[in-house]
């Protein structure tokens, strides 16, 4: 994880696990984006609820997308030959996830962590 992206989840005063599973979170979103589109982004940013903080993070991509999202949630499947954990796995360490994703135009995951 990149220094800058350190700094956003030790600034909000998020605790030294969490800020793995986040670092773990945005790793596993990267690679997906190496690996499948080549390149893309991912946008960091503090969110405000009515009553806590948390870190947005957005991949995005214009790589060739997913055709079916469930299939690709699904613990274990994987089109490289690779474990596939790591959709599931950030779903699961994190508090919101949403993935759209447009075969041949691109894939963009949403996700967000509250700070406890
Ligand atoms: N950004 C993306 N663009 C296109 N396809 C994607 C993208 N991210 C994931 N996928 C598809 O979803 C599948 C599941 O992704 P996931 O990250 O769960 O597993 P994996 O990358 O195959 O294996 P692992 O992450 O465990 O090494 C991938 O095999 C790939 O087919
Ligand atoms: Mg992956």
């Amino acid at each position: 994880m990149a220094a800058d992206e350190v700094r956003v989840a030790i600034k909000l005063g998020f605790s030294s696990g969490d800020i793995t599973l986040i670092a773990t979170a945005i790793s596993e979103l990267a690679r997906n984006i190496l690996s499948y589109a080549r390149q893309g982004e991912i946008l960091l940013r503090t969110v405000d609820g009515s009553n806590r903080t948390g870190i947005l993070i957005v991949a995005s991509d214009e790589g060739p997308g997913i055709s079916d999202i469930r299939q690709a949630l699904r613990d274990g499947f994987s089109t490289s030959g690779s474990l596939g954990m790591g959709l599931p796995g950030v779903r699961r360490l994190m508090d919101e996830f949403e993935i759209t994703s447009e075969p041949m135009h691109g894939t963009t995951v949403k996700v967000k962590k509250w700070k406890q």
